[in-house]
């Protein structure tokens, strides 16, 4: 049986304006609503001047407990071609192309009664007012947000955010931390916040810098779960296994030398309507593979959260370094994360659907 296609459909029913660069996108999918969990997010495929198709992530800022509509929330990043595209030239009745929603960073059964803790750095509070909505429709548990942003005007759901507090008294409290007021984020203000809830599930989301820096603070308190939008330096993976080889993986920008071809096996390529195939080098992801290939496959963060890079094996078996986007169902099926994906088997073949 074939299988369904990645992308569907919506329409956009509603934008709304949250603050000068954030919009929020209302969409009626068509085919039906999407089945979705809070925190999860849909891969847009849009194409921006005419040019070739884009991907990009965007995570649900309405939850299914507690919305009728599915929402996006986007905002502008300098230069960005996508977000920018969509603030610029979508309207509302347009359509757009989206997948189904995926991702982890979801909701997990809290093992104490301790809070549910969210840091939000910008748009990162897309997903976890998602998760804050859900967790005070479905659960008894208490909600404690720590939302920082660059001043009041830039803070995305300030009026929104004060509203859910209000309707749910003592169980949900919104800390705002404004860097114009008190400079960015540091370890003490984490700590400060955590408090005597050590053994809280922690939620993180929000550009690199401040994840590193939250996520540092809360070594040594309970669970830490986070959600990465890209957009910086993302350090290159550590390798899965030494290389038989002992050099290190090759970039695709330099010649071969006879050591890094000294893996067995051939890497078959499908994107569109071409079938490439290149000889095997150790520790080189699927997606370097398909690049020194000479194709252009999607991707976007690099660094296995969006799931961009998403490709079938039909031959062979890879082991990902890194998956935070692709579902247990999806890795059954032989779906990889390209860029993270390092075969197994001396001969692959992968298609990108
Ligand atoms: C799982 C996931 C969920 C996401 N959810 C959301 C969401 O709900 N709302 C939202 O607004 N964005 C979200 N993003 C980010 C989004 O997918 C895009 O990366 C972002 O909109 C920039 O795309 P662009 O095409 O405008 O910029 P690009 O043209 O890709 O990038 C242009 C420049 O901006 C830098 N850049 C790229 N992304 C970022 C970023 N996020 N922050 C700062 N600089 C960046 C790049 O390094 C580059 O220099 C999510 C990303 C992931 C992986
Ligand atoms: S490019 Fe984002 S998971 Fe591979």
């Amino acid at each position: 049986m074939p299988s369904p296609p990645l992308f569907r459909r919506a329409t956009v029913t509603r934008i709304i304006q949250e603050t000068a660069d954030t919009r929020t996108f209302v969409l009626a999918p068509h085919g039906g609503p999407l089945s979705y969990r809070a925190g999860q997010f849909c891969i847009f495929r849009v194409r921006v001047d005419g040019g070739r198709d884009l991907l990009r992530s965007y995570s649900m800022s309405s939850a299914p407990e507690t919305d009728d509509e599915l929402m996006t929330t986007v905002k502008r990043v300098p230069g960005g071609k996508v977000s920018n595209w969509l603030h610029d030239h979508v309207s509302e009745g347009d359509e757009l192309e989206l997948t189904e929603p995926r991702g982890q960073f979801c909701l997990r059964p809290a093992p104490t009664s301790a809070p549910l803790l969210g840091f939000c750095g910008g748009s990162g509070i897309t997903p976890v007012l998602s998760l804050a909505k859900s967790t005070l429709a479905g659960t008894d548990r208490r909600v404690r947000l720590l939302c920082a942003d660059r001043d009041r005007p830039s803070a995305i759901f300030y009026e929104g955010l004060a509203e859910l507090a209000k309707r749910y008294p003592g169980r949900l409290t919104v800390v705002r931390h404004l860097d114009d007021e008190r400079g960015l984020l540091d370890a003490a203000d984490v700590k400060e916040f955590v408090g005597a809830d050590m053994d809280a599930d922690s939620y993180v989301c929000g550009p690199e810098p401040f994840m590193e820096l939250v996520e540092s603070a809360l070594q040594g308190s309970g669970r830490v779960f986070s959600e990465r939008f890209g957009g910086a330096q993302v350090p290159p993976p550590s390798p899965p296994r030494p290389s038989p080889a002992r050099t290190p993986a090759p970039s695709p920008a330099q010649p071969p030398t006879p050591t890094q071809n000294a893996a067995e096996g051939t890497i078959t390529i499908l994107l569109g309507n071409k079938r490439v195939s290149v000889p095997r080098r150790p520790n080189e992801t699927l997606l370097q593979s398909a690049r020194r290939a000479g194709l252009a496959p999607p991707f976007s963060c690099e660094a296995g959260n969006c799931a961009t890079c998403m490709a079938k094996l039909r031959e062979g078996s890879a082991t990902m370094r890194v998956n935070d986007a692709l579902t247990e169902e999806e890795v059954a099926e032989g779906y990889v994360l390209t860029c993270q994906g390092v075969p197994d088997t001396p001969s692959v073949t992968v298609e990108y659907e």
